[in-house]
């Protein structure tokens, strides 16, 4: 089922396909000409408005009353229906409730007694990889903090947990408008709802485990005990992928610009602002969405109420009316207003864990390469994420 045309459409319209391979592979060029276009427009192909401009996207997503996400924030009216009630697809009391207990374990207090074995492992990791020599910067390097470390504080039964990554990947696919992709991830989809369901319960989680807490929190009666399977994919989708493509993004921005990296070497006050720019320029979501509650007006450009709109991050973080020269790479610019972890009462609960792995490894690299060199690449082809499959590097030290 497709998304439904608004009965009046007014203000700019394009017929670009921002779903087609080419403009998944290089959005940047569509990017701009639906900014230039205006704040908002309308996708005849997909009859949704596209929000590409930075304060236009970060206006809606910082006036939750006019653009809910209790209607779902993806691309098709199916998956806006699986998800609904989790904390990604909920407003008000309700998103409240379920966001205090899911950020519970997310905070930087308690995250900091995590600190000192992260970074162990991210030396202990580098320094395996950098006596290869050279390394696939997704599967040996990127994946390794989000798999060992990250789903065992989740905490999911050891069975199936291997799926969790192809499913987390699938499940991103299926936030898409309603094209092949979406439909060929559909079934996979299943499965990973199938296990939130009979396998993420209590009696099967790890004792402690972040997954456990949900249904707790339930018995207390502080969520909706049937929200536990959907508030479990709060975890299993986003904790992930997300920031696997984030690390293997900024390996590929340090081989392309190796003056940033001698930057980042010689002063390692800049790593936080290096992981801030690489969000920036390779948001690892590009777009989520918003439906539209009542008849609102951006900039001289009418919404319907009824109608959606995409919020691209990350064409609103190469705005170039917000940050200048936003094609540049610059680990010195620090742009801490990125969009790339959302804002507003939405904005990403993992934010401080992705950037505390991110960190580590960036840190342990520092201190070991002083060069990658890339050998093959081979870019992701999916509707919502960015970054790589495969990203196979040298290293010299
Ligand atoms: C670099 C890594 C990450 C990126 C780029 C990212 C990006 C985002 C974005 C853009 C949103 C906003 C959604 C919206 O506007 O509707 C979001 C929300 C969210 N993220 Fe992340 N994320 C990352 C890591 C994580 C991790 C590690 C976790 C969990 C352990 C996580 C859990 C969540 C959850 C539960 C939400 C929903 C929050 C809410 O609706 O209140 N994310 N993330």
């Amino acid at each position: 089922m497709t998304i439904t045309p608004p009965a009046t459409i007014t203000g700019p319209r394009s017929d670009l396909d921002i779903y087609a391979d080419a403009a998944l592979l290089d959005p940047w060029p569509a990017y701009r000409e639906l900014r230039d276009a205006g704040p908002v427009v309308f996708l005849d192909r997909y009859n949704m408005y596209a929000a590409t401009r930075y304060d236009a996207v970060t206006h809606i997503l910082r006036t939750p009353e006019v653009f809910p996400s209790s209607e779902g924030v993806m691309m098709n009216d199916e998956m806006n229906q699986v998800l609904r009630g989790n904390t990604l697809c909920s407003d008000g009391a309700a998103h409240d409730a379920s966001r205090r207990v899911i950020v519970k374990p997310l905070t930087p207090k308690a995250l900091r007694p995590l600190q000192d074995d992260i970074r162990e492992q991210a030396r202990g990791l580098v320094d395996r990889l950098t006596a290869r020599g050279g390394f696939d910067a997704v599967t040996d390097l990127a994946q390794y903090l989000p798999v060992t470390v990250v789903s065992n504080l989740v905490g999911l039964p050891e069975e199936g947990r291997e799926r969790m990554l192809v499913w987390a990947s699938e499940m991103f696919n299926c936030f898409g408008p309603m094209n092949d992709r979406t439909r060929d991830s559909f079934s996979v989809l299943g499965e990973m709802m199938e296990y939130a369901t009979t396998q993420a319960v209590p009696g099967k989680l790890k004792p402690g485990s972040w997954a456990e807490a949900i249904h707790d929190a339930a018995a207390r009666g502080e969520v909706a005990a049937d929200k536990c399977p959907v508030m479990m994919i709060d975890y299993m989708g986003p904790s992930l992928d997300t920031t696997i493509f984030a690390i293997s993004s900024a390996i590929w921005l340090f081989a392309h610009n190796p003056d940033q990296w001698d930057l980042v070497r010689e002063d390692l006050s800049l790593v936080p602002s290096a992981i801030n720019e690489v969000l920036r320029l390779e948001a690892p979501i590009q777009d989520f969405s918003r439906s539209v509650a009542a008849d609102h007006e951006i900039d001289g450009v009418m919404l319907p109420a009824g109608s959606r709109v995409i919020t691209f991050y990350g064409a609103a973080n190469r705005d170039e009316r917000h940050y200048p020269d936003p094609d540049r790479f610059d680990v010195r610019r620090n742009p801490t207003d990125h969009l790339g972890f959302g804002a507003g009462p939405h904005a990403c609960v993992g934010m401080n864990l992705a950037r505390l792995e991110m960190r580590a490894l960036f840190e342990a690299l520092a201190a070991k390469v002083s060069r990658f060199e890339i050998v093959s690449e081979e870019r992701a082809l999916h509707n919502i994420l960015r970054g790589f499959t495969r990203l196979d590097v040298s290293v010299h030290g």
